[in-house]
């Protein structure tokens, strides 16, 4: 076998066999093939896409390419959540122990943030003492011992993932169905979870914009994990605006904690609940989704969902102050407010354009490598369908350097557009695919 025919035979439009793809995995993982035959791959796969067969063999190989984990010594039915990548995405923080608290447990691996969307793993390290980072074992037994525990994910997942989505994001070749799939699909699948709930993306700060191509998407992913003997649910989610009013790291994880002890936006505490729901569909603990809406409801009402939260962070080293079980979190020196100059009812709060914004005072990466500003970030208070009125307060841009300040207000002001008639506010879940 050699690439020069597979790279001919994909961008020709024919289909390639699962023996092709494992070739193509295995020896670009290895460092057999080089990066400008990858790139010319990658591109034919682009143009000419993949059937589900083929996505599925490719998703197989990306997944065996590094560690499985074996997760069979935690009891119970593990349920492991993903985002497709948004603006303001904290649901894991807060998802994650109603799950833990109605005792479904949580073994989750996340990742960092890239370019204007956020990680879970940056969030929790804002947390002053959290340890993203455990030791297999401990990390076993931390959820046998309490239910729950979140770590970064090892180099050693989907090997094959990490070099060729690098590749991807600078060959214009990351928006494509199949490969985003695949990506994300060999990473949970090698993750060791039993079953999967996927909250699909859909938007102008999302990778799919349309509905149909983020119902695509979720069905791709759902027959994926299925045909991999995984239970897995996809949810189709609103991200034309940022979800709830923060983002940055402890903007956001301040929002979950508020979200826990009830006082959040509703927006994401609705989200949060449902995709709940579906975690404990997924995990047996019920029969239907409308009770696992019920179970979660409980759960962050009695206060136990916080409880489990700060269980959590104490136990992976986080600090949380003894009597009334307070987290302080890092806080910028400088904060601006973004005034309204127009009059109006907002017709966008463009999400990736918070993003942007937000990346400029130092919360976010440009690549890989750039540290970040765990303080910094943007608070929005404005929805697409408010009211403003010229002199409101449409936003809070918090920072520690006054020129990054300035830059992201001047991107900031950019998301926000009017218009003189009322507009629907959006439905915030568009489909389930089970
Ligand atoms: N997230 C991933 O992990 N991979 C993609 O391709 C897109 C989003």
């Amino acid at each position: 076998m050699n690439m020069n025919d597979i790279i001919f035979k994909k961008r020709q439009g024919n289909v390639l066999t699962r023996k092709e793809i494992e070739f193509f995995i295995s020896g670009y993982t290895k460092g057999e093939i080089p990066d400008y035959q990858a790139s010319a791959l990658l591109m034919a796969i682009f143009f000419q896409k993949m059937t589900d067969e083929e996505t599925f063999y490719f998703t197989d190989a990306m997944q065996h390419s590094g560690d499985v984990i074996d997760l069979s010594s935690i009891k119970g039915i593990k349920v492991d959540k993903h985002s497709t990548g948004g603006v303001g995405d904290k649901t894991t923080l807060i998802v994650a122990p109603i799950v833990a608290a109605c005792g479904v447990p949580i073994a989750k691996m996340s990742g960092r943030g890239l370019g204007f969307t956020g990680g879970t793993i940056d969030k929790l390290e804002s947390i002053p003492g959290f340890q993203t980072s455990l030791e297999p074992e401990d990390f076993v037994k931390q959820v046998n011992e309490i239910g729950i525990s979140v770590i970064g994910q090892t180099a050693h997942i989907a090997a094959a993932d990490k070099k060729l989505y690098a590749l991807r994001d600078v060959t214009a070749t990351v928006d494509n169905i199949s490969l985003i799939t695949s990506s994300i699909m060999s990473k949970k699948l090698a993750a060791g979870s039993d079953a999967i709930v996927l909250d699909v993306k859909c938007g102008k700060g999302a990778f799919m914009e349309s509905i149909e191509s983020a119902e695509h998407l979720g069905q791709l992913m759902v027959s994926i994990g299925k045909a991999a003997g995984k239970k897995t649910i996809a949810v189709i989610t609103d991200m034309n605006q940022p979800l709830g009013n923060a983002v940055g790291n402890s903007l956001e994880v301040q929002e979950a904690i508020d979200t826990l002890k009830g006082n959040g936006p509703k927006d994401i505490e609705e989200l949060c609940l449902r995709l709940a729901s579906y975690m404990l569909l997924a995990g047996e603990k019920v029969a239907t989704s409308d009770q696992g809406y019920e179970m979660a409801v409980k759960a962050l009402n009695s206060g136990e969902a916080y409880k489990k939260f700060i269980e959590f962070v104490k136990r992976q080293g986080g600090e949380v102050s003894e009597g009334k079980k307070e987290i302080q979190l890092p806080k910028a020196s400088y904060e601006r407010k973004l005034i309204a100059k127009e009059e109006g009812y907002l017709f966008e709060v463009e999400a990736k354009q918070i993003g942007m914004a937000s990346q400029h005072t130092g919360a976010g990466r440009e690549t890989k490598e750039d540290s970040i500003d765990l303080s910094a970030g943007i608070l929005v208070h404005k929805k697409i369908g408010d009211y403003v009125k010229k002199g409101d307060c449409l936003a809070t841009v918090y920072g520690n350097v006054e020129e990054k300040i300035e830059k992201a207000l001047f991107e900031a002001i950019k998301a926000f557009s009017f218009c003189k008639e009322p507009i629907e506010k959006l439905p915030l879940i568009k489909k389930i695919i089970e």
